[in-house]
């Protein structure tokens, strides 16, 4: 790792918090060159903010007061991304969509981890899906958040085999173990100064990505 000083990175939250603690738990050890200098909760009673609370982070509910006052809870937001002097804004299960202007306004600056092969199921319940139209890959997806919902530039994917006689609660078991790999990784990329945001696109390594890169789980 790099003397750089580690990335500040805002963690936005909605429930339970497992991708949270996987990056927390990767931060401490020191495994990316990252720190969690924020979390913020739309949700005042989300667990993941129990598991902050519990690390000493600085984690602060801002409740959701409705789509129609959504840019109220942008504005908190902000602020207290701004006196925590963070830099980069992961969304990890946070269930909310953020303005355009908001996005606009960190383009290249927000990641978010969706529980699909993106742009296959983008949206909500993605395992039940996947198990209706009986796929045979699944995965998750790291990418770039724009005014899009769930379709900004792919950086990395998690792909496992559904396998015979999976649930719902199996292969979203399963998903979400690799989540807790993929994401740590493209955060630990963008600290080391890999990962950039060129003008809309995603660039690894001095390349365009066109296509996120891939890593298997069960090959
Ligand atoms: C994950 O499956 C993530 O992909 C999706 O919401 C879920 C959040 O889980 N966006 P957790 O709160 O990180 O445990």
């Amino acid at each position: 790792m790099s003397a750089r000083s580690p990335l500040r990175l805002a963690v936005f939250i909605s429930g339970r918090g497992s991708n949270l603690a996987a990056l927390g738990h990767a931060c401490r050890e020191r495994r990316i060159g990252a720190e969690v200098a924020l979390v913020v909760s739309d949700r005042p009673e989300a667990p993941g903010l129990l598991i902050a609370r519990e690390w000493g982070l600085d984690a602060r509910a801002i409740p959701w007061p409705g789509a129609a006052r959504r840019a109220e809870f942008e504005q908190a937001a902000a602020a207290a991304m701004a006196a925590a002097d963070t830099q980069l804004l992961v969304l990890a299960g946070f269930m909310r969509i953020l303005s355009e202007p908001f996005v606009a306004a960190h383009a290249g600056a927000i990641l978010n981890i969706h529980p699909s092969l993106l742009p296959l199921y983008p949206g909500l319940h993605t395992h039940r899906r996947v198990l209706a139209a009986r796929e045979r890959e699944h995965g998750a997806t790291v990418h770039f958040v724009t005014g899009e919902l769930d379709n900004g530039p792919r950086v990395l994917q998690s792909k496992i085999r559904v396998r015979p006689g999976d649930t719902e609660a199996s292969l979203a078991a399963r998903v979400l173990a690799t989540e807790h790999v993929i994401y740590p990784r493209v955060i630990g990329w963008r600290a080391e100064g890999r990962l950039q945001w060129r003008a809309g696109a995603a660039w690894l390594d001095g390349a365009p990505l066109t296509e996120p890169v891939v890593e298997r789980f069960d090959a």
